[in-house]
């Protein structure tokens, strides 16, 4: 038996190493040189001016919806759109910035956020969508940009599980006022803990960094010390200077130099990850087409480009599989699984809005059905057919029967 096949990994080279050994080397451990030069090259590979890095993707999505009831002046009862499928962060963001999230049907193929469903949400206190893109699929933004367009809604594109992913050859989280993504271990580009808001507005960019380090007045990126050498000449302009100068309600979502080291080295390294990614889902697809009438593999429109944070596995309904068996027997032959996002089933979700799973079809069929394997880079090829034979395995009728494949 081979190593356990975990669903996610964080693979360190000697790059990041060397980047971190000069961030301990340099004294600093707030943020620096590292995190303002990880920043720019976020912000720069996704189509906007300004990257701002903070502790979570949790924090990111937070403060991209206070900083946005700010300036809109949006208030307790305002309405967000959120995918009825989606890790329990996106929408919990919206309550913790004290609005209401207003859940959409997914889609059967995509499982994101079914364009066709959302006018029907929307009401005069709706003022934004976020579009989650799960699994590493992108949404139909072209479509839900025209929705947002048609009525003036906000975007917040929620791109913690699909770095990089792109629809028509843009980049997801370019096509939103302010994206928001999470650099955790388990995700594609990783900084161990860790999040990034990007926007091309500086209000909205002077807010949010003054958001994240308790509400301070002085939030431009001179004074984010990326040279500490570098005195802002706004710092000293009040009789307190800037930088302990508050003027909203802020929290304390900073994060240190080692995460903006490790995030820079992995930016220099998304091709190699990308690239390992697709091949190995890839393998996976071809390998398991042949059983395609039992469960759903992860297919996309031409004009997207999927980057596989996962392999989301759909058991079909009359497939005769029972899901639960199906994941016992993966994880007793070292393969782990989880849940593919279930929300609207979450106890503490039935607590807060209620038994609304059945209102939901799509993602109550996910919830029941649907579980991901991992396809990471750290996957050898002799993972990958371990992986394939131990799936075909079940799925031919000697795993229906319980027989352990040959
Ligand atoms: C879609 C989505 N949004 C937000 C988050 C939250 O990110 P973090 O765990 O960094 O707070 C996650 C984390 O897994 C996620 O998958």
């Amino acid at each position: 038996m081979v190593n356990k096949i975990g669903v996610g990994y964080a693979s360190v080279t000697e790059l990041e190493k060397k980047y971190v050994m000069d961030a301990l080397d340099n004294q600093r451990l707030s943020q620096g040189k590292y995190v303002a030069a990880f920043e720019k090259k976020f912000a720069n590979m996704h189509g906007h001016k300004y990257g701002i890095m903070c502790n979570s993707g949790t924090s990111a999505l937070h403060l991209a919806m206070e900083a946005l009831r700010e300036v809109d002046g949006w208030n307790d009862e305002t309405e967000i759109l959120v995918p009825a499928i989606t890790f329990i962060a996106t929408s919990n963001a919206v309550m913790h910035a004290g609005m209401k999230p207003i859940f959409v049907d997914v889609h059967p193929v995509t499982y994101n956020m079914n364009p066709d469903e959302i006018e029907k949400h929307i009401t005069e206190k709706t003022k934004a969508i976020i579009p989650v893109h799960c699994f590493g699929m992108p949404c139909d933004m072209p479509r839900i940009t025209a929705i947002a367009k048609k009525y003036g809604l906000r975007i917040i594109e929620d791109c913690a599980e699909a770095h990089f992913a792109k629809v028509n050859g843009q980049t997801i989280g370019s096509f939103s006022d302010i994206m928001a993504c999470s650099t955790y271990v388990a995700h594609t580009i990783t900084t161990g803990v860790g999040g990034v808001m990007c926007t091309s507005d500086s209000a909205l960019m002077e807010i949010l960094r003054s958001l994240l380090a308790h509400g301070r007045a002085c939030s431009c990126e001179r004074c984010i010390a990326s040279d500490a050498n570098v005195v802002c000449p706004k710092r000293m302009g009040t009789e307190i200077d800037r930088r302990f100068l508050f003027v909203r309600l802020g929290y304390s979502y900073r994060v240190g130099e080692m995460e903006g080291a490790l995030g820079l080295g992995q930016l220099e390294r998304i091709d190699e990850i990308m690239g390992a990614r697709s091949h190995n889902a890839q393998t996976l697809i071809d390998a398991l087409t042949p059983f395609e009438d039992k469960i759903q593999l992860p297919r996309h429109p031409e004009n997207v480009e999927h980057t596989y944070m996962m392999f989301p596995i759909l058991v079909r309904g009359n497939s005769g599989i029972d899901k639960e068996d199906f994941i016992r027997y993966l994880e007793k032959h070292n393969i782990e699984t989880r849940p593919m996002l279930s929300l609207l089933n979450q106890p503490i979700y039935k607590k807060i809005f209620g038994d609304i799973e059945k209102q939901y079809p799509v993602a109550e069929y996910i919830n029941h059905n649907g579980f991901y394997i991992g396809c990471h880079h750290g996957l050898t090829e002799q993972d990958l057919q371990y992986e394939i034979r131990i799936i075909s395995g079940y799925l031919d009728e000697s795993g229906h029967s319980g027989k352990e494949p040959s």
